[in-house]
């Protein structure tokens, strides 16, 4: 793109990356590929397996109720519609993949920050285009590899947590290493009052320690952001000693207490949960996929219809 992704770029945000939850600049919303024109265009063309459609609301007894889609031929610019009328969230995982534009802007925003950082790098980097309804939610989570919000069209307003205790237990890092659920913590509106509160509108993003919880909730208006992901050496090897710490207490009944990303304890974790990942049991503790509940159809009383035979 021309002209940097990021502007401007405070003094204090090098050193304060990794280590502080941050609100800065951006002008990816002014991307022509991030328009809902060009959206709609990329979701026409967009691979099923790359793709998430999800419908939240309530059970009667207050429980949240999630089921996944298909967007069943609808136009993409219908389908951004269909978001904006409804309570659906679509995120479409690697776009990097799909449009050397995604890829172009992720690289030259991560490029910048390498630039800016001393001794940042980013190592594997995806980016996904999540599209949301009015006032959806995503629920209290953290996620393994380092992770950036850039907020594109609509507002929203994001909770972090500290990347502790309470707010995060090291046991759930294991079981999202383990399970490959990142929904695996335990929210306590009491953490609130730890949280750092962020109201982000287009052209605004967010950065955050290494694994800091976070909840979203939209304003009132279609939201679309985009989230990057990276893997920094220290991510990987993190993510490798939490997989085996997973598996020595689900799989063997030891609680580890270490955690080492070097030296001789780091790569007997390492061996540990190579070994597990080539054995038959760990497709089996993954989380199975949701059957597709509902697809989207514009003649539809409310945008949907259920496929049959599907749980209610
Ligand atoms: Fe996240």
């Amino acid at each position: 793109m021309n002209g940097t992704v990021f502007h401007p770029w405070p003094a204090h945000t090098s050193k304060d990356w990794n280590l502080k939850a941050m609100r800065l600049q951006h002008r990816l919303h002014a991307h022509p590929a991030l328009q809902l024109d060009a959206l709609g265009a990329l979701i026409d063309s967009y691979p099923r397996s790359d793709y998430a459609l999800v419908h939240t609301s309530r059970h009667g007894d207050g429980r949240a109720r999630w089921r996944e889609g298909d967007i069943n031929g609808t136009p993409g610019r219908q389908a951004i519609d269909a978001i904006a009328q409804g309570s659906l969230w679509l995120n479409l995982r690697q776009a990097h993949l799909h449009g050397a534009a995604y890829a172009q802007m992720l690289q030259q925003a991560y490029d910048e920050v390498a630039a800016q950082v001393p001794g940042f790098c980013a190592g594997a980097l995806k980016l996904g285009i999540l599209i949301s309804s009015p006032r959806a939610q995503v629920h209290y989570h953290c996620d393994l590899p380092g992770q950036l919000l850039w907020q594109i069209h609509g507002r929203k307003r994001v909770w972090v947590y500290p990347a502790a205790t309470p707010c995060l237990q090291p046991e759930w890092l294991e079981d999202i290493a383990y399970t490959g659920f990142e929904f695996s913590l335990v929210y306590d509106p009491a953490f609130d009052r730890m949280a750092l509160v962020f109201d982000l509108e287009p052209g605004q993003m967010l950065t955050w320690p290494l694994n800091a919880p976070h909840r979203v909730e939209n304003a009132d208006c279609l939201n679309v952001s985009v989230t990057s992901e990276h893997w920094t050496r220290e991510n990987r090897r993190a993510q490798k000693v939490h997989l085996a710490n997973a598996v020595l207490r689900h799989r063997m009944g030891l609680r580890a207490r270490g955690r080492p990303l070097s030296g001789p304890g780091y790569w007997a974790k390492a061996a540990l949960q190579a070994a597990w990942r080539r054995s038959p049991w760990a497709g089996a503790a993954q989380k199975a996929l949701r059957p597709l509940e509902f697809r989207l159809d514009a003649r539809a009383p409310g945008g949907l219809v259920d496929i049959a035979g599907a749980a209610p």
